[in-house]
């Protein structure tokens, strides 16, 4: 987006020109520019003002109410953290003691918001004015926001630092005519040096990264944390210096009833045959999977793990844990088409919705393969078994029967 036509939405000009508008209706734009021209408006502030408004209208699944407040453009608000994530960013400075932070690389200010919110102060950067302008609209009046490369920043040592590295390749464009995501660490804007230069200078610093992180790349003496919000993972964070945790990898899974912070590095025991799987099977959120600590899953309902690390869980004891899925085990067989056939027939199933994980296979050709027939319909998940792949037959569990336990 074109900073000068930024700075004439922001202007007194367009910011009324915007509150003017009806609510965003795709069906009556053509309408509404022909109208606003009609009265004298500039086509291109018309045309700008518009977008602005749809992007408002978009963001309101992000922002909820305050969009319609907010400015975005179209890729800061793509990459914007979501607020219930960010404040969790913000908690953590605050519990460390920081009060002041350097967002390097701001974007719309998603995260520079929260840690407003949070009581922090905060001097945002961004290296593109068209982006710094709208963070500045979108934060309370006092907050700096600096147009400036922060890889050549000064970054006084007593501040905290936030980085949440741009993983796009600018100018390649996806089939659906996006910017194509990059996801390789050495694509990132700033670069991963230069956040683990950061890190590796004792301030308290986070930097937030793709969810498909590796734990392998973890600096020694930081800590990652996976963050899942309604099933979906977001981010990896990392943090260094006073804000990095005790453990190396937790995940953070935020529902609408729960946020709750997973940590465990114990490896749980696994099962090794379909004959040892009990009556409910537990699939761990992908946080708790990314994050490689399904043996908590397996402690919280004295379980034990189909195969390492993939957070599949087997039980007899039901219990309700906000970071996983529980299912009734209706069968369990081999992966084998002509038996799972055989016994989805004698049960009338005709449909089935085929989850996968740990494995891989072409899930129409399985479908067509196991020729359904009957007016049933099943869950059906393909997993691993310690070496092997089998198949469950499920039925999700969620009744709230007492826990059977004594
Ligand atoms: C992913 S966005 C930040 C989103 C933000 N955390 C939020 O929640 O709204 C990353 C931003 O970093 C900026 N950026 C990338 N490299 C930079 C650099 N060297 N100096 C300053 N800003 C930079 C990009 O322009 C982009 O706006």
């Amino acid at each position: 987006m074109d900073a000068f036509l930024v700075e004439r939405i922001l202007s007194d000009d367009g910011r009324s020109l915007l509150d003017s508008l009806p609510s965003y209706d795709p069906a009556s734009v053509m309408a509404l520019t022909t109208r606003l021209r009609a009265q004298g408006h500039d086509p291109e502030l018309v045309s700008a003002v518009l977008t602005q408004s749809a992007l408002r209208h978009r963001a309101v699944e992000k922002f909820g109410p305050d969009a319609a407040r907010m400015f975005f453009t179209p890729d800061g608000l793509e990459q914007a953290t979501r607020p219930r994530i960010a404040d969790g960013h913000a908690a953590r400075f605050a519990a460390a003691g920081v009060n002041h932070v350097y967002d390097l690389g701001c974007g719309i200010g998603s995260d520079a918001r929260a840690f407003a919110r949070a009581g922090l102060a905060v001097h945002a950067f961004d290296l593109d004015p068209a982006t710094a302008a709208i963070a500045r609209a979108n934060l309370p009046g006092g907050t700096t926001v600096s147009v400036e490369d922060v890889t050549t920043a000064d970054v006084p040592s007593h501040v905290g630092v936030w980085l949440d590295p741009a993983r796009r390749t600018s100018g390649v464009a996806d089939i659906t005519g996006r910017t194509r995501r990059t996801f390789r660490l050495e694509d990132l804007l700033p670069s991963w040096n230069f956040v683990t230069a950061l890190g590796a200078s004792g301030r308290a610093v986070g930097a937030k990264l793709s969810p498909s992180f590796p734990r392998s790349a973890l600096p020694d003496g930081a800590s990652a944390q996976w963050t899942s919000l309604g099933g979906e993972v977001l981010e990896c964070c990392v943090w260094f210096g006073p804000v990095a945790d005790d453990s190396r990898f937790t995940a953070r899974v935020l529902t609408a009833t729960d946020d709750v912070v997973i940590r465990s590095e114990h490896i749980a025991a696994e099962t090794d045959s379909v004959d040892g799987l009990a009556a409910f099977l537990y699939e761990a959120d992908r946080a708790v999977v990314r994050a490689g600590v399904t043996g908590a899953l397996a402690d919280a309902v004295d379980g034990t793990e189909l195969a390492p690390g993939l957070g599949h869980v087997t039980g007899d004891v039901r219990v309700d844990v906000p970071y996983a899925r529980r299912y009734r085990v209706r069968q369990a067989v081999p992966f084998n088409i002509k038996n799972l056939r055989a016994w989805l027939r004698s049960n009338d199933i005709g449909r089935v919705t085929v989850k996968k994980r740990g494995v891989r296979f072409d899930d129409a050709r399985f479908v067509r393969d196991l020729k359904l027939k009957g007016d049933a319909s099943a869950l059906i998940l393909v997993t691993r078994l310690a070496q092997s792949q089998i198949v469950l037959v499920l039925e999700p569990d969620d009744s709230d029967e007492p826990d059977p336990r004594p």
